[in-house]
């Protein structure tokens, strides 16, 4: 069936095609808490980078349906590379992980004093394989602390993130200028308003925001890190979320009793929402997109890849 007739057809008829088909396909589906509700109930596990990349890992049937951007799926497929990883829109990349290459990195290690390349998940494979050791917005902390004290470390390529970690660890960074279009729009004013309109909520940020956005936040963490703040802090009822509105979506469902408010209007991020419920059915009956990674580069890639669950944890 073509990508124009799943789009005809209903929700629920979807979610009866893509049950077949999983069946018939033996799949399963990861998805990322930045997906649109509809995709978001499909997933046979949910979680952020770390949780997906852990979850990629145990999967034992034949085929892994991500929902989420590129980056992700191929994580998937250099940690469990026996499986077929689909993504069902191939334009689904993060801007982020395109603002640095393997040349540039490779470049950059040159121009310093033989630094410890830390790679944030949200690259290329090609750049990892250009790596030390790669890192999640949950786990980085962790893995600057584990990193001998005497060394340079280079951080790629998130400034924000790396200026995140570098203040919580007490380590000096050198920092790659890269930046998340979605997070890095978020302004002091906005906290300023969100307080004034909510003066009794807690505003939770992600790490990938401005420094001075984290600062004036009440607590960071990444997208599953704040699924669990919700939960250990039942007795908070309103909370300001400063991160993409798939997660918001989310968590508002599940706490319909609680008061969610987005740190601000449109925090879309628009390569996440590239994925639909018609996609992802249309990508599983077709096998579409394969991720493939040559060989030479999944090798060290993965190398980098497993120091991390290494150091954080495989679960
Ligand atoms: P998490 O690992 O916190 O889910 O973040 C991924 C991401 O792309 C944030 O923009
Ligand atoms: Fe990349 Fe930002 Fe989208 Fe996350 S939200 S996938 S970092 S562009």
């Amino acid at each position: 069936m073509t990508l124009e007739k799943y789009q005809r057809l209903s929700d629920d008829e979807l979610y009866k095609k893509i049950s077949r088909l999983k069946e018939e396909r033996d799949a399963v589906f990861l998805v990322h808490n930045y997906q649109v509700l509809p995709v978001q109930r499909l997933a046979d596990f949910i979680g952020d980078s770390l949780a997906l990349a852990q979850a990629a890992v145990k999967v034992q049937v034949g085929t892994i349906v991500f929902c989420g951007v590129h980056f992700m799926a191929e994580s998937a497929k250099l940690l469990n590379p026996g499986k077929q990883v689909l993504l069902p829109d191939r334009g689904a990349g993060c801007p982020m992980a395109d603002m640095v290459t393997p040349e540039a990195l490779r470049q950059a290690r040159k121009r310093y004093n033989n630094p410890i390349v830390v790679t944030y998940v949200n690259s290329s494979a090609a750049v990892k394989a250009e790596s030390d050791i790669c890192c999640t917005s949950s786990n980085a902390v962790e893995i600057i602390n584990s990193l001998p004290s005497d060394r340079e470390i280079l951080f790629v390529p998130d400034k924000n993130l790396g200026s995140y970690v570098a203040k919580m660890t007490g380590r000096k960074l050198i920092l790659w200028p890269g930046y998340c279009y979605v997070h890095n729009r978020f302004t002091v004013q906005d906290i300023i308003n969100a307080r004034e309109e909510h003066p009794g909520a807690t505003v939770i940020v992600h790490p990938e925001c401005p420094p001075e956005v984290i600062e004036r936040a009440d607590m960071a963490a990444s997208t599953s890190g704040m699924v669990q703040a919700l939960k250990e802090h039942a007795e908070i009822s309103e909370w300001v979320i400063g991160t993409e509105d798939g997660l918001v979506e989310q968590l508002s469902a599940a706490n319909p009793q609680k008061g969610i408010y987005p740190l601000a209007v449109n925090a879309v991020c628009r390569n996440m929402k590239m994925i639909t419920l018609a996609k992802a059915a249309w990508a599983l009956e077709n096998q579409k997109y394969e991720i493939t990674v040559p060989d030479q580069v999944a090798t060290k890639a993965r190398l980098a890849l497993e120091r991390m669950l290494e150091v954080s944890g495989r679960k």
